[in-house]
């Protein structure tokens, strides 16, 4: 709940992206924040103050001088009691109200009012977002400190594709997360995640791969950075979206893994989910190695760098102070993932039964051992996302542990 309590005053301008305002809304009240609208004239064109208010769950706010609503709530009151003001859309109109000062209704009445940060997703068609006048009041109101999200380049209503269309509900929740978030518990800390599989090229088109889907990494990256922990996922390929609010790098083998993995160093906590091939070809063709005969070809294999191993035994300040390791394991799981604690030389060891039947490798849930120096903890079958959360939290009482 990362902005729990935090109180979001969202004002819906009129264009055709007011609809993923609603979206917004409930984005925003998941996350522990109090939502109240103001819906502009245009606003009420694209969505209705019935559905703002069902979604909020409060009283929506429109004409200035609407007594019933002045008389309980002031628009000077409206916009100090705010932790943050959201426009979205931001039309190209609101934003040129804001940038010369005007203010002639409600919204841009506690626009004018406000002390609070303000953050714009504009929406508008890409001639009117790269028209002159608009960009000046862009740098205009980005010289005045109001923070702006997108918009995106893509396909627009009105048929034409560039910038313009408004960030996704998720990317306006990140920045606003980003202005107003609750310090959490791994505030000021760096964490380096690996996650999915690696693929080693064979030749240009075939490689050798295996089932990680990248899941369970990828939540532990987000779980942490949640946390407050600045996070670099260095990911293998996987069908995952990037997540918002870390830096992602994003790597083919195991070679770019441990490069990518090194140049994110220093870091405070270190978790390798990723499943690296533990070998690659010798040599990669650098043509499409031909059917010839009857006769396969060989394929002579080398090992790949262990990253695991390599970032556990740097020395000193080098060492991330917390490194954690992952085991897809078939058999004997706790005993085998023992060992590979010690021989790895990590702190801690997830373990994980990866045979047939578990449907883990690729699937939704996990079920898990926690090795560490003082022996192994079952953690029951649950979501990916659950066990991520649970060792983010671990990570940062151990961190806190630390440091005390
Ligand atoms: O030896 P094994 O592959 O079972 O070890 C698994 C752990 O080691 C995982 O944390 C995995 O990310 C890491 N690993 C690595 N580099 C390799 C092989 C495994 O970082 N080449």
């Amino acid at each position: 709940m990362a902005l729990r309590g935090k109180r979001v005053l969202l004002i819906i301008g009129g264009g055709i992206a007011a609809y993923k305002a609603l979206d917004l809304i409930r984005r925003l009240k998941e996350r522990g924040a109090k939502v109240r609208a103001i819906l502009t004239r245009g606003g009420t064109e694209f969505v209705t103050p019935l559905s703002v208010g069902a979604l909020t769950e409060d009283t929506v706010y429109g004409e200035l001088f609407n007594l019933t609503d002045e008389a309980a709530m002031g628009h000077i009151q409206l916009s100090r009691d705010a932790d943050l003001i959201v426009v979205a859309p931001a039309t190209a109109d609101l934003m040129a109200k804001m940038a010369g000062g005007i203010a002639n209704d409600l919204a841009t009445t506690a626009l004018l009012a406000t002390d609070k940060p303000v953050l714009l997703a504009p929406s508008m068609n890409v001639r009117m977002w790269e028209h002159k006048a608009t960009q000046r009041n862009l740098t205009m109101l980005q010289a005045d400190g109001i923070h702006v999200v997108g918009p995106n380049e893509g396909d627009m209503a009105c048929g034409e594709f560039g910038f313009g269309r408004m960030a996704e509900p998720l990317e306006i929740v990140a920045a606003v997360e980003s202005i107003v978030q609750i310090p959490g518990p791994l505030a000021g800390t760096r964490a380096l995640v690996t996650a999915g599989p690696t693929h080693e090229p064979l030749d240009p088109v075939r490689y050798l791969a295996n089932r990680s889907s990248g899941k369970q990494g990828y939540a532990i990256a987000e779980a942490l950075a949640r946390l407050g922990a600045e996070t670099t996922l260095v990911a293998g390929p996987t069908r995952l979206e990037d997540p918002l609010g870390l830096e992602i790098l994003h790597v083919e083998t195991a070679q770019q893994m441990l490069a990518a993995c090194e140049s994110a160093l220093p870091a405070d906590v270190a978790i390798f989910a990723a499943a690296v091939a533990d070998w690659r070809a010798d040599a990669r063709a650098n043509t499409k190695i031909k059917k010839s005969g009857t006769d396969a070809p060989a394929l002579k294999l080398v090992q790949n760098p262990d990253i695991l191993a390599t970032i556990a035994g740097l020395d000193g300040t080098q060492r991330p102070k917390l490194v954690v390791g992952f085991a897809a394991e078939t058999d004997n799981v706790i005993e085998n993932a023992t060992q590979k604690r010690t021989r790895k030389g990590c702190d801690w060891l997830v373990a994980n039964d990866v045979s047939d039947g578990t449907g883990i490798m690729g699937g939704d849930e996990n079920e898990v051992h926690l090795i560490t120096a003082s022996g192994a903890e079952h953690w029951p079958r649950t979501r990916k996302t659950d066990v991520a959360a649970r060792l983010a939290t671990m990570v940062a009482t151990h961190l806190k542990g630390a440091a005390a």
